[in-house]
């Protein structure tokens, strides 16, 4: 693993930004694989900058989320399919017929999720994975104890992540109890893998990753096993290594 250490959350943006528009550039029909979550909207914002300078075409690009809430639909201002139009579609040239975020909303979950899996498959398989890390070391949302074998799968969210998502939602009851997220299997495929932590929040995440062992007690440590991976965090998201 290559990691990146940096000053601070703004960095770490720019540099994710830099990273990713070179993927796209290098190949303009990449596969991307996209994240959510707080520690994104800087590299998102920085990239769609560096589109607006520079014309860097998304026009064949396809994109691949790695999670949905389950019973959001597009329109409800928590889901990741409306933060990710928020965020970064809507300023793009890519159309949105080549964005792809699983379907929490879709009637048989079992039946998007293998769906879902195959898609991420006949795209040719991800590129460059941009991934976040929760508190407890979950990757997507691959809750401690989930097989690194696993594929897209629904998932049940831990209390704890729960509680740390809920700064998005008007109350605690209203963060949904469920989630479909690709699986440490499915992340794992992907040919790059590019791990964003910034602030104090994440340190006991990353010192775990970086100096534990491989356990499914930490999902992102599975991580290390991985040839291509690129870590970019802060000084505060490093203060416990
Ligand atoms: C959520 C997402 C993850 C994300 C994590 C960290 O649980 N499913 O993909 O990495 O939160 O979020 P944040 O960046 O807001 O700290």
């Amino acid at each position: 693993m290559r990691i990146i250490q940096v000053n601070d959350y703004a960095d770490m943006s720019q540099k994710a930004a830099e990273l990713i528009s070179d993927q796209v550039r290098k190949k303009r029909d990449s596969v991307l694989g996209l994240a959510t979550g707080e520690t994104m909207l800087g590299t998102y914002a920085a990239l769609v900058k560096e589109y607006q300078q520079n014309n860097t075409s998304y026009r064949e690009v396809r994109t691949f989320n790695l999670d949905e809430y389950i019973g959001l639909d597009a329109t409800h201002p928590n889901s990741y399919r409306h933060y990710m139009h928020e965020q970064l579609f809507r300023f793009l040239d890519i159309p949105l017929s080549q964005t792809h975020i699983p379907n929490g909303c879709a009637p048989l979950l079992e039946e998007e999720c293998a769906r879902y899996e195959q898609l991420i498959e006949q795209c040719g398989g991800i590129d460059l994975q941009l991934l976040g890390i929760g508190q407890n070391g979950h990757i997507g949302f691959n809750e401690p104890g989930t097989l690194f074998a696993s594929t897209t799968h629904v998932v049940r969210l831990s209390e704890s992540t729960r509680k740390a998502n809920a700064r998005f939602f008007s109350s605690a009851d209203e963060v949904p109890t469920h989630a479909i997220t690709m699986g440490i299997a499915t992340i794992m495929k992907s040919k790059q893998i590019l791990l964003l932590a910034s602030g104090e929040r994440k340190a006991w995440a990353i010192s775990r990753l970086l100096e534990g062992e491989v356990t499914t007690d930490v999902p992102a440590s599975i991580l290390k096993t991985h040839p291509n991976v690129i870590m970019i965090a802060d000084d505060e998201a490093l203060s416990l290594v």
